[in-house]
């Protein structure tokens, strides 16, 4: 089954796939590494582990439906059966979402509901909230709102610094990510009626 993989930046997620795929833990293939800045470290990582790469500005495009429509495009040539959001910093319309409902996961650094968006950390922080972590959910047109999957929390105080509770979320989010894209490349995980559903078989 083929998977394709869209980033922004450094792409710790994706190598966590990278290698999951590598050691059995995932029955799939990364087909292609979709990313819409040219200086993404993931780029380099896909390279490295012999992945084909794509580099998809939204700069050059006249709009966000034709950025859009050519990602897409591109995206389909690699015959998706799931495409996993890794620190993708742009937000996807619902004409986009939708041509791919149910098999498009992303990774979010807060314990969803909380703290949709950016800055979650230190918005975590300034709540003295005592917990903080990572979800990945299917992704629909609401931002941040799809159904959750998966959740990873670790302890927070006040005291800490948002570098350490960023690397904490890190090191949570490279453990659940691949476990997630195992489970749906197994076939038992799925979105219906606007659900997670899991087959806990
Ligand atoms: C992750 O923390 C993810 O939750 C957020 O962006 C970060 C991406 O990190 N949306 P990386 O590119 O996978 O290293």
């Amino acid at each position: 089954k083929n998977i394709v993989v869209l980033i922004s930046g450094s792409g710790s997620n994706l190598q966590a796939i990278i290698d999951a795929c590598r050691n059995g833990q995932i029955n799939g293939n990364i087909k292609a590494v979709f990313s819409n800045v040219p200086e993404a470290y993931g780029l380099v990582r896909a390279q490295q582990a012999g992945i084909a790469t794509e580099l998809v500005e939204s700069k050059y495009f006249a709009s966000r439906t034709d950025y859009e429509l050519v990602l897409a495009d591109t995206i389909d040539r690699y015959t998706p059966d799931l495409i996993v959001l890794a620190g993708y910093m742009r937000i996807l319309s619902p004409t986009f979402v939708n041509r791919y409902t149910g098999k498009l996961l992303n990774i979010h650094p807060s314990l969803l509901p909380k703290y949709p968006g950016l800055h979650t950390h230190r918005q975590a922080l300034d709540n003295g909230d005592s917990e903080h972590g990572a979800t990945i959910h299917f992704v629909t047109e609401e931002l941040d709102g799809g159904p959750i999957i998966l959740q990873a929390a670790i302890p927070i105080t006040p005291q800490d610094s948002e570098a350490e509770v960023i690397k904490k979320v890190q090191q949570q989010e490279h453990r659940i990510y691949p476990l997630v894209v195992g489970w749906f490349m197994q076939g038992r995980l799925a979105m219906r009626d606007g659900k997670a559903w899991m087959d806990n078989h």
